[in-house]
């Protein structure tokens, strides 16, 4: 039974029981107000007929009986018995049988119901003056009394249903105007769990209650929307970059053992399987690392002094390019961060491979530092030719590489500096591609703002 049932049920029922008590104990005292109207007029038309009896000789007078139906006067019905009970005068009573003798010893002046024929009639015995042994029964037919109480049952019963009705379809109403914000969202969530990522729950017609949390629910799905459809573009480009190398090395290998070859054609064939082997390495240990530090603080973080690690990277990417290809200025000076360490590496690995290969044969690499209490800020510039205006803003993201870099450099897949990029924003810091300021080398320029171990550990930041 959902919610708004419930509610509907439940008040139904409340309204069934009060309604329905209130409007029984209105008919109670609707009947017994008449009835006590009914015993008066009776018991005086009595007493008025018993008066008119003694003086005629015991015949019943010809005026109508009591005037309390709107139909017209209620017939009366009268008669005497004598001091052995036994009927000396009748007025309409038809008395086949006549009114039982038990009659009258009633009781005097208090009237009561009694059946004749089937029907219900109201009589009173009283005495009659100067004839103390003798008694006058007095009756009224409830027939009309009784039609009047059973048409205000059926009225009372009637409305009680009317309400009933009304208030479940007023509550049901409200109920569901309440609720339908519920409902749209559970909507929403349902259809986003059976993958529909298009649909919102919108700003129209919601209650201040609800509102907010369609709105964040809009905002998380409008973002997951966005995640997942990065995502898929993500599996789509790295497919795309697994194929070349797959394709290349495919086709060598199959050219390779089309025919008989010489030792050096082998050796040559060899050696081409081999690069698109590397490439391919190189690509799934890019992949890895993206996934891996994109994926949250792993392992432990330490205490890194930048100049020597700065120094270590410079001969490594010295040691893998030939000799003479660039000239490294190192001016990093002291400074302390907190952070993964094979992580930093790979950052300013990363940075110095591009500006080493941006940049042409002799020329030069600089890097540099300056710190302030919060942050130690490091640039790589290079002599290439710096990043065109219109790559700046992509060059970040995974895959992109510049077109013209593209065509002359045809190293990495594009997910370096988006490698570099994550890594600094695990470590709370930023990688921008900013202009050379004085003292750095006019081609592309990288600043890595790293916070410094004193504010990490003044923070807790990492
Ligand atoms: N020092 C640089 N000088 C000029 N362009 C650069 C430099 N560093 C990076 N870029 C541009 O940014 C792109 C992305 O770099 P990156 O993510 O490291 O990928 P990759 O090195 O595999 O091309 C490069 O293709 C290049 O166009
Ligand atoms: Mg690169």
């Amino acid at each position: 039974m959902s919610f708004r049932q419930r509610i509907v049920a439940l008040v139904c029922l409340v309204t069934l029981l009060v309604m329905g008590g209130a409007f029984v104990g209105v008919g109670r005292l609707f009947v017994s107000s008449q009835l006590q109207h009914l015993d008066e007029a009776l018991l005086s038309l009595a007493r008025e007929e018993a008066t008119h009896l003694a003086s005629t000789g015991f015949t019943f007078s010809p005026e109508p009986g009591l005037d309390v139906d709107d139909t017209g006067p209620l017939l009366k019905h009268g008669a005497v018995y004598d001091d052995h009970g036994n009927v000396i005068a009748l007025i309409h009573f038809d008395a086949v049988p006549p009114p039982s003798t038990s009659f009258a010893s009633s009781k005097l002046g208090k009237p009561f119901d009694f059946e004749l024929r089937g029907e219900l009639l109201r009589g009173v015995v009283i005495a009659i003056p100067a004839h103390p042994s003798k008694r006058l029964l007095m009756a009224v037919t409830l027939k009309d009394m009784q039609g009047d109480e059973a048409l205000i049952r059926r009225a009372m019963g009637l409305a009680v249903l009317v309400a009933v009705i009304w208030v479940g379809a007023l509550v049901s109403y409200i109920v569901g105007r309440y609720t339908r914000g519920h409902r749209a969202i559970a909507e929403v969530a349902r259809r986003v769990s059976d993958g529909d990522l298009s649909v919102r729950v919108g700003h129209v017609h919601q209650d201040p209650e609800v509102r907010p949390v369609a709105a964040d629910i809009d905002h998380m799905v409008e973002r997951l929307e966005v995640l997942v459809s990065s995502q898929q573009q993500f599996i789509a480009h790295a497919a795309h970059e697994l194929r070349s190398p797959l394709t290349a090395l495919y086709g060598e290998l199959q050219l390779a053992l089309r025919r008989p070859r010489t030792a050096d054609e082998y050796r040559e064939a060899l050696q081409e399987s081999l690069d698109s082997a590397r490439r391919l390495r190189d690509l799934a240990e890019s992949l890895l690392a993206l996934a891996r530090v994109g994926g949250g603080p792993v392992g432990t973080a330490n205490r890194i002094e930048l100049g020597p690690l700065v120094a270590h990277v410079i001969a490594q990417v010295t040691a893998a390019f030939e000799p003479g290809r660039v000239v490294f200025e190192n001016h990093v000076g002291e400074g302390e961060t907190i952070g993964r360490e094979s992580d930093i590496e790979r950052l300013f690995r990363n940075l110095l491979e591009n500006a080493s290969r941006h940049t042409p044969k002799g020329g030069r690499v600089r890097v540099r530092s300056h710190a302030d209490d919060t942050f130690i800020y490091l640039t790589v510039s290079d002599e290439g030719a710096g990043v065109k205006i219109e790559d700046q803003d992509r060059i970040f993201e995974p895959f992109y590489r510049a077109p013209t870099t593209r065509a002359v450099i045809q190293d990495g897949a594009g997910l370096g500096l988006a490698i570099s990029k994550e890594i600094v924003r695990v470590h709370r810091g930023e990688l921008l591609l900013v202009s050379g300021e004085t003292g750095d080398l006019p081609g592309a320029c990288f600043r890595v703002s790293l916070p410094t171990a004193v504010a990490v550990e003044r923070r807790s930041m990492i």
